[in-house]
């Protein structure tokens, strides 16, 4: 590419970044380093342009293979989106990107309309409003439900506060109704190693609505779920839908079909198609990818 054409494209990369940023474009750095310094606010994400999660040409490559390759795609406020796709499609590395654990070469990632995440670390991501559950449940095994979930509050907070926290009464009742939506109400005292895989993954997905997130990513959460299990996390995610965001990746079909409106369908780390599970369904290209290869 000729330094022109460079310039070019980081001109347009620019520009739509200024018309994301609305209003904040007026200034000298471009809007950026204004709403950066948004970001010390926790709780205010602007979504008054219908987005919460905008992701435009974003590619990375690993050992020179592209595992994202010009990956565009937004989700609004309140939208449970379901992302499906073929082993290797880059539905978890498009994960790791918004959360700040992989840097793309290139492209945009915006939360709301004026947070860059790409300027953002993993933790401050996290606190900003994004929470992520990964395949395997990483609760505490020694701890009870309760304390699981009073945990969760404590993370990102010092030694010293961590110490001396103590619920108050708008947590306590956060944790108790939270205890309701999970399905593990009647178990609070119970040591979370004795749980069974689905009330594990309930109680992390718990643990991170403690922290109230704007936006969940869930990576394969139903996956090693009994069909019993399988049938309330559906119903859990169709209550938080509306309250939350919610984009979760899966492979079991039954389950998308249950939960989904939206389906984006991933391939070579891009958007393949999307539409309602059956249009997806009947789409050629999908089929020739889960089935061809
Ligand atoms: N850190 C890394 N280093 C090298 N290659 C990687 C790295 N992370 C992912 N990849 C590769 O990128 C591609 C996309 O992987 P990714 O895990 O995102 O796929 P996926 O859609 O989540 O697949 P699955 O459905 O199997 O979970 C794969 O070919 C994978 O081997
Ligand atoms: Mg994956």
């Amino acid at each position: 590419m000729t330094p022109d054409l460079l310039e070019q494209g980081a001109r347009r990369i620019e520009e739509r970044r200024a018309a994301l940023a609305g209003s904040r474009s007026n200034t000298a750095s471009g809007g950026r380093n204004a709403s950066a310094g948004r970001i010390a606010t926790p709780g205010e994400v602007d979504v008054t342009h219908g987005r919460i999660l905008y992701l435009e040409d974003v590619s990375v490559s690993f050992d020179g293979f592209k595992a994202i390759n010009k990956l565009s795609l937004d989700i609004a406020p309140g939208e449970l989106r379901c992302i499906i796709g073929p082993n290797g499609a880059g539905k978890t590395t498009m994960m790791d990107i918004i959360t700040g654990k992989t840097r793309p070469d290139e492209g945009t990632v915006f939360f709301g309309s004026t947070i860059d995440l790409l300027r953002h670390t993993e933790p401050q991501i996290a606190q900003l409003g994004i929470g992520r559950k990964f395949q395997k449940p990483t609760v505490f095994e020694q701890l009870t439900v309760f304390e699981n979930l009073e945990l969760a509050l404590k993370t990102n907070k010092g030694v010293k506060s961590s110490m001396f926290f103590k619920l108050d009464s708008a947590q306590s009742d956060r944790l108790a109704e939270i205890l309701v939506t999970i399905h593990l109400a009647d178990s609070v005292h119970r040591m979370a190693g004795n749980l069974s895989h689905g009330q594990k993954q309930w109680l992390e997905i718990g643990m991170l609505l403690m922290q109230d997130p704007k936006l969940l990513l869930l990576d394969e959460p139903v996956a090693g779920m009994t069909d019993e299990e399988t049938a309330r996390t559906a119903e859990l995610f169709l209550t938080l839908k509306g309250k939350h965001s919610l984009m979760v990746v899966e492979h079991d079909m039954s389950f998308i079909k249950t939960i989904s409106e939206i389906v984006t369908v991933l391939c070579d780390g891009s958007v393949l198609a999307q539409g309602t599970l059956d249009q997806v369904q009947a789409d050629e290209r999908v089929i020739e990818v889960y089935l061809g290869r």
